[in-house]
């Protein structure tokens, strides 16, 4: 049966029209067929009551692990797991995300038409959101021999490639894969991190030694970007986490010569290296925490708009492997807290602006075509209650994991509802079933 559904008296911001009034929305057939003031129920309709509520397009989370890979499937529904397809996606549902990409680095990567087609078996029979995926550049994130990206490229599922936190070393491979991407209009994901296993034993054919402190990002990404501008690549930048590399972005963006990309944490905007978890649990992350300065260069590129996505990094550890210093943080349950409460309501960026870095902007960059409450849009929609006070409580999380920096922290907006392609997912803050 066809859901239809009315949104009531909801404030409308939808950066994709530059729209923020008080009007209400109308859903059929899994799209948005009217936005207009004070539109009547008729017939078999649901109501929902948004009064003073935000009605936002469905927030999306660009970079996130769900650790599921569809060859394990079902052997994974254990108690030992960090997370599953179900739980990361149930986690983003109740953060307000009606989409999440997630990374390759399974056990065994995502990068072949086969692993994406057991994924999506897996998606299709146990995802709360919509669920797309980013396929490794290398097989089996090996940084030897680039995957079948022609292949690749033509499945509805697969939006990106990323070698995640392994950074392919050769310059002349990473160059082939930014020429294949380019070819079959795949963007680049790049991590730029100095965590590549590969990286010691190659690390002449960089023009940069590692570094154990991770100082590395901002030579990354200025190789990965010389070598996207060559070919006319897309190249989105994961995580950006120091002052320097914002740097070689800003300048990459100013030449214009293919289009760059970049992302940045909350833990990387609201944390610095003095941090320490109240409950013990290391916060070892990649990229690591860095200095006050950086955090402020963050800050600042933000308010300038040089910052094109906020993305959670969502990176599950089980306790006993966040204490042998497993790097990663949760963050599907609260970046959404995170941003209204330290970015929006002390005025350092406006909802707007926050709301496009979430929704509207990730979809382009990725080629969804969402992001938008346009009339004939997808029916992808989050309401929220930017007054809702709340306590971040792992104990109450969805995530199977429990390794989040933000323990205890008091925030103050809240998703209440989320609608996926014209279906409701969560009212009044509960989950009610699968995407
Ligand atoms: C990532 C993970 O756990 O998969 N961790 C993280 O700290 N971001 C991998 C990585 O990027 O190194
Ligand atoms: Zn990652």
């Amino acid at each position: 049966m066809t859901e239809r559904i009315l949104i009531k008296n909801g404030r409308v911001m939808d950066p994709s029209a530059n729209l923020d009034e008080r009007l209400d929305i109308l859903i059929e057939d899994g799209r948005v067929t009217e936005v207009s003031s004070d539109i009547k129920p008729q017939g078999d309709v649901e109501t929902l009551d948004a009064t003073g509520c935000i009605v936002t397009p469905g927030l999306i989370d660009c970079h996130v692990h769900l650790r599921e890979s569809g060859r394990k499937g079902e052997a994974m529904e254990t108690e030992k797991v960090k997370e599953t397809i179900r739980s990361g996606t149930r986690a983003a549902a109740k953060g307000g995300f009606t989409t999440v990409l997630c990374e390759p680095n399974t056990t065994p990567p995502i990068d072949s038409w086969e692993r994406v087609n057991e994924l999506q078996e897996r998606i299709s029979s146990t995802s709360f959101v919509r669920t797309y995926v980013k396929v490794s550049m290398t097989v089996g994130m090996q940084g030897e021999s680039v995957t079948d990206i022609e292949k690749l490229s033509v499945h509805p599922l697969v939006k990106a490639l990323s070698e995640d936190g392994n950074p392919i070393v050769e310059e002349k491979l990473m160059y082939e894969v930014c020429r294949r991407a380019a070819k079959n209009n795949l963007p680049l994901s790049c991590h730029s991190e100095d965590s590549s296993f590969s990286l010691a034993k190659r690390s002449r054919k960089l023009g940069f030694r590692p570094r154990e402190d991770f100082h590395n990002e901002p030579n990354f990404i200025a190789r990965d970007i010389l070598l996207a501008e060559a070919s006319r690549a897309q190249i989105h930048i994961s995580h950006v986490s120091m002052r320097e590399s914002l740097e070689v972005i800003r300048r990459a963006k100013a030449r214009n010569r293919t289009r760059v990309t970049c992302e940045v944490t909350p833990h990387h905007l609201l944390l610095d290296d003095s941090f320490r978890d109240p409950r013990g649990l290391r916060a070892t992350v990649n990229p690591p925490l860095r200095s006050k300065e950086d955090n402020a260069a963050l800050i600042e590129a933000l308010k300038e708009g040089m910052i094109d996505v906020i993305a959670s990094d969502h990176a599950p550890h089980r306790e006993e492997d966040k204490r042998a210093g497993a790097p990663g943080f949760i963050g599907l349950e609260t970046t959404l807290g995170l941003v209204l409460t330290k970015l929006v309501q002390p005025g350092i960026i406006s909802l707007m602006h926050a709301i496009r870095m979430m929704s509207t902007t990730p979809s382009t960059i990725f080629h969804l075509k969402d992001g938008s409450l346009k009339k004939g849009a997808r029916a992808d929609v989050t309401i929220i209650d930017t007054g809702r006070e709340w306590t971040v409580d792992t104990g109450g999380f969805e995530s199977l994991s429990r390794n989040c920096p933000f323990e205890g922290w008091k925030l103050r907006g809240r998703s209440v509802a989320v609608i996926v392609g014209g279906r409701i997912i969560m009212r009044d803050g509960e989950l009610i079933r699968c995407a």
